[in-house]
């Protein structure tokens, strides 16, 4: 990979920057909408990640930080770990926005509205009167959010460069989780979900799940960053389905900020509003460094986004799903995820054996992709209860099994999503897989969030896009 731009993109990302800039300046002088604040952000993120990931990508090779593509057919290696360059660019992008966030408290919150001339009354600043209208608890969701991004960049770059084992790496997202979930003990405290019309004769309206609420935020935590590093191995798959769930969620929040649709009267309260509003405000700059890396790492990969950007990317969704109040409407979003965990399981689990990698199999003949599998030699056969299950699911197409002339499985297609869509939909190449595979997550979560808002005016009574506070 060459670590210069050339001309044209030169141009192309002074010039965005430049516009960026303006805006800021712009909006900032004005006390406009944090909106354009965050937008312009997103899009000097994009640029500054674009030019970051070409310049360092030799230095990353320098120091070890490199991979082979397995799937192509001259094996280079090229930079790995490069979603840490996009991690970094996000935190700062967060932290540059803060003073845009709240710069029109700052102005309400100030006496004389505004005006740096007025003469502050020393009894106001004593008794902090000044400082009672500024909403420190905005600030602090995302001084804790940036809080367990940081950490679990750092944790995601310490399992890159010592190659974890599973059963370590795992955990990694619940301990960045938590000075989350402290905060939201601080500051929201709230436990209780709103309980389906159906099952209100049995829980009531409202269920207080006191500390299994905290369980289950945690195991959000540990699922989304984990889901998303499962689900890969092929170029461009990681970030594509991280730019999709972004999207959903941005489509998802747009929908508590525009006016609302007919089949609700209300309009939507300033605490929902805000908590998505700040979910747009945290994603917009991911989107940002995101859409960089996928110029990268699509189809054929000049750089790997390595375990950092995946769980930096899950941690990004898990902290706007938990701060923001829908962590259920986000795990909707992850459904295709949740499918491939759930189908990788057995190997997981090591109830199947598991190899290093379970991504396609190269043919160099064709240039296609095909299932990859795992092999049970006679020293070491398939354990014989789950001869009949591998039958059966190949009976299903669920999986291919292939066995020798005295009818013993000797492979079996290893468990992911990928390789299973090619025991669907025959071999293919890499980016027509990965074109596959993520209009198929966008056409999933879309229907999700029509049935989500659609359906929650029949089980829940109302949509909580008029209501703030409820978890639905
Ligand atoms: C996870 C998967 C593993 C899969 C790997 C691919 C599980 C339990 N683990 O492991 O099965 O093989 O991701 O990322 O499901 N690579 C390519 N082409 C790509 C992306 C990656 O060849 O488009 C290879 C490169 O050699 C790269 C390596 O995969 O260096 C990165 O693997 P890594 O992310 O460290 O694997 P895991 O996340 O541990
Ligand atoms: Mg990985």
């Amino acid at each position: 990979m060459s670590s210069t731009l050339s001309r044209a993109e030169t141009w192309s990302l002074l010039t965005l920057s430049a516009a960026c800039v303006g805006v800021l300046v712009k909006t900032y002088q004005d006390d406009g909408e944090p909106l354009f604040a965050s937008l312009a952000l997103g899009l000097a993120a994009f640029a500054a990640s674009y030019a970051m990931i070409v310049w360092l990508g030799d230095a990353f090779i320098a120091v070890g930080r490199k991979g082979t593509d397995m799937s192509k057919k001259h094996k280079v290696e090229i930079p790995e770990t490069m979603g840490a360059v996009c991690g970094v660019v996000y935190i700062f992008a967060i932290i540059i926005f803060i003073p845009f966030a709240f710069r029109r408290d700052i102005v309400a919150a100030t006496s004389g509205g505004g005006s740096k001339d007025a003469v502050l009354n020393v009894e106001h600043v004593e008794t902090g009167r000044i400082l009672h209208r500024f909403p420190l608890s905005k600030l602090s969701s995302y001084a804790y959010a940036l809080i367990s991004v940081a950490l679990i960049y750092i944790l995601g770059i310490a399992d890159d460069i010592f190659d974890m084992r599973w059963r370590h790496k795992v955990f990694i997202p619940a301990f960045a989780s938590i000075p989350m979930l402290l905060f939201y003990y601080v500051d929201f405290g709230v436990t209780q979900v709103v309980v389906p019309i159906l099952l209100r004769p049995y829980f009531g309206e409202l269920l207080n799940l006191g500390s299994l609420y905290y369980a289950y935020m945690a195991a959000v935590t540990i699922f989304a960053p984990n889901s998303i590093n499962i689900l890969a191995g092929i170029n461009g798959i990681e970030v594509g389905q991280s730019i999709v769930i972004g999207i959903l969620i941005l489509l998802n929040s747009s929908l508590y900020i525009l006016p609302l649709s007919s089949t609700t009267t209300s309009p939507p309260n300033q605490a929902t509003m805000d908590v998505h509003l700040f979910t747009i405000y945290l994603l917009l700059p991911f989107l940002g460094v995101s859409l960089a890396l996928l110029k990268h790492n699509w189809y054929p990969a000049r750089v790997f986004v390595g375990d950092t950007y995946c769980y930096f990317a899950g941690m990004v969704f898990a902290v706007v799903g938990i701060l923001g109040h829908f962590s259920k409407t986000l795990l909707l979003l992850f459904l295709p995820q949740i499918a491939n965990f759930i189908y990788s399981a057995p190997q997981l689990f090591h109830i199947i054996p598991c190899p290093r990698h379970r991504l396609p199999r190269f043919n160099a003949r064709t240039g296609l992709l095909e299932p990859s599998v795992t092999t049970h030699p006679p020293e070491k056969p398939l354990r014989k209860p789950l001869v009949p299950v591998l039958e059966l699911l190949h009976a299903l197409h669920l999986l291919e099994v292939k066995k020798d002339e005295s009818g013993r499985i000797i492979s079996s297609t290893n468990l992911t999503l990928l390789n299973l869509w090619l025991v669907w939909r025959g071999p293919r190449r890499e980016d027509r897989l990965a074109i596959e595979i993520l209009s198929m997550q966008m056409c999933v979560g879309l229907l999700g969030l029509w049935v989500r808002h659609r359906l929650a005016l029949l089980v829940f009574t109302q949509d909580n896009r008029a209501v703030g506070g409820s978890h639905v």
